[in-house]
């Protein structure tokens, strides 16, 4: 792929003094100070990671390379007859900072393509774990297994320091092109009585997904928007923070995928997709198939809060205000499921639960996140096997875990080793011993 690489490493080249001369000249400026309750408390805002992909403001949200979401789904081009944006364009842009134009884009989903087919045994051990595995042990599995694919893995001792990046994005396509298909492999295996379809060969990413989901238009524009929503959220997130760490022992992109894969699967973390799903055919299940009304919902809201239960899709560890992930997701709703029940529960539960959360006072932000909206559309176009959402979130990350992983490994960042202090450290350090 003489293009985008060329003008990834021809990015790399410009970038590498920036950090090279932070390193020597200003290593030792100091940017944060860390308190007990930081250290305690999960690392919370500690600034201690780097990178350049994607920056998450806490009032603003999210954006990719500089752009917001409403600007990237504006200013990438656009699948012919589609209202999204190609992931492939979208993983250029992640990759370099710029815009593709079309030939770009049509580069990188050729490269795909002739990179989608998925090795024969992965199939095989997927088809030998009990029908009832969860789908996210399933796709870590599968991740984990064609590890022996790795080129970096293989070439790691020939290879010079200054080159890991290229092994390491040469197995980051690799991936990238297999994981749709193994995600809608498990699908139809596991919930569509096991009626394979497979790949078309002339559609882009999202719309091959959709394909092999054996899900009509508009599924495909929305596996676009989910693989984009998802992609990356800075570095210090569960999912994004474990590839980065894993991929920081030199381990290649199939380990640190599969880990990425595992610290997604929490109920605080992406599973929460699934988890508003389950909550929400909960609470129309106790009311005997009906949508609750307003103080209806008042109540189940609290009954889940005092059972010392979290709202799943509603708070975040950084974001500050309604998450523009959700909100992007809310305007297809509001386009395309206007009057669908379930849709009506969610949006009700807009209302009802932040000043809840407020007039509760614990969570920092009452605010939905990504996953508050996300099960809502798929269960809209038939994929109600809700343990399955998480799989399509982790499909999007891949997309982001592995570009940083490549820009990580150009800028030679280390290992990560930060230090651990025992209680009576920090007791001596508070005064109190
Ligand atoms: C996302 C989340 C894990 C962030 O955690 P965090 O950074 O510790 O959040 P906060 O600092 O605001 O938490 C402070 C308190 O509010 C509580 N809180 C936060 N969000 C809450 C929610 N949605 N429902 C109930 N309580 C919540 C926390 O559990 C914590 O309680 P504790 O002091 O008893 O432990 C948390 O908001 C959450 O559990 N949300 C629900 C799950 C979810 O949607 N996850 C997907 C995130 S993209």
């Amino acid at each position: 792929m003489a293009g985008l690489k060329d003008k990834l490493y021809s990015k790399i080249q410009e970038w590498r003094p920036r950090t090279t001369r932070l390193l020597k000249e200003y290593g030792d400026v100091k940017v944060d100070d860390v308190t007990i309750s930081q250290i305690i408390g999960g690392m919370r805002d500690i600034k201690c990671l780097t990178t350049d992909i994607s920056y998450l403001d806490p009032m603003e949200g999210i954006r990719f390379r500089g752009f917001t979401i409403p600007e990237v789904l504006e200013k990438l081009p656009k699948v012919p007859g589609s209202e999204m944006p190609y992931v492939e364009g979208f993983y250029y842009l992640l990759l370099t900072g710029d815009l593709p134009t079309d030939e770009d884009i049509k580069e990188v989903a050729s490269e795909f393509r002739k990179r989608q087919e998925v090795p024969l045994y992965v199939i095989d051990i997927l088809r030998t774990m009990p029908r009832d595995t969860h789908p996210m042990t399933m796709l870590s599995a599968a991740v984990v297994a064609m590890q022996r694919e790795s080129i970096f893995a293989r070439d790691y001792h020939k290879l010079n320091k200054m080159d890991y990046w290229d092994a390491t994005y040469e197995d980051s396509l690799n991936l990238l092109a297999k994981l749709p298909q193994i995600a809608a492999y498990i699908y139809r295996m596991k919930y569509k009585g096991d009626t394979i379809i497979y790949p078309d060969k002339d559609l882009d990413m999202g719309g091959n997904f959709a394909h092999m989901m054996g899900i009509d238009t508009p599924y495909d524009d929305i596996s676009r928007l989910y693989f984009i929503l998802h992609s990356d959220h800075e570095s210090g997130n569960v999912s994004a923070h474990t590839g980065h760490l894993i991929a920081s022992a030199l381990s290649d992109i199939y380990y640190a995928t599969s880990g990425m894969i595992n610290g997604l699967a929490g109920p605080l973390h992406g599973l929460a997709n699934q988890e508003v799903l389950a909550w929400i055919q909960d609470v129309i299940h106790s009311m005997d198939g009906k949508i609750p009304n307003e103080e209806e919902m008042k109540t189940f809201v609290w009954n889940t809060l005092k059972s010392g239960k979290v709202i799943p899709g509603f708070g975040h560890a950084v974001l500050r205000k309604t998450d523009p992930r959700y909100t992007a997701q809310r305007e297809f709703c509001l386009k395309y499921l206007q009057g669908d029940p379930i849709f009506k529960f969610v949006d009700l539960l807009y209302k009802v639960v932040p000043p809840i959360l407020l007039e509760q006072g614990k969570a920092k932000n009452p605010w939905p996140n990504v996953d508050a909206q996300s099960g809502v559309i798929q269960w809209y176009y038939g994929v109600r096997e809700y343990d399955f959402y998480t799989v399509m979130f982790a499909v999007g990350r891949a997309l982001g875990v592995t570009a940083n992983i490549i820009w990580g490994r150009a800028l030679g960042y280390p290992l990560e080793r930060p230090k651990s202090l025992t209680t009576e450290m920090l007791e001596k350090a508070a005064g109190i011993v």
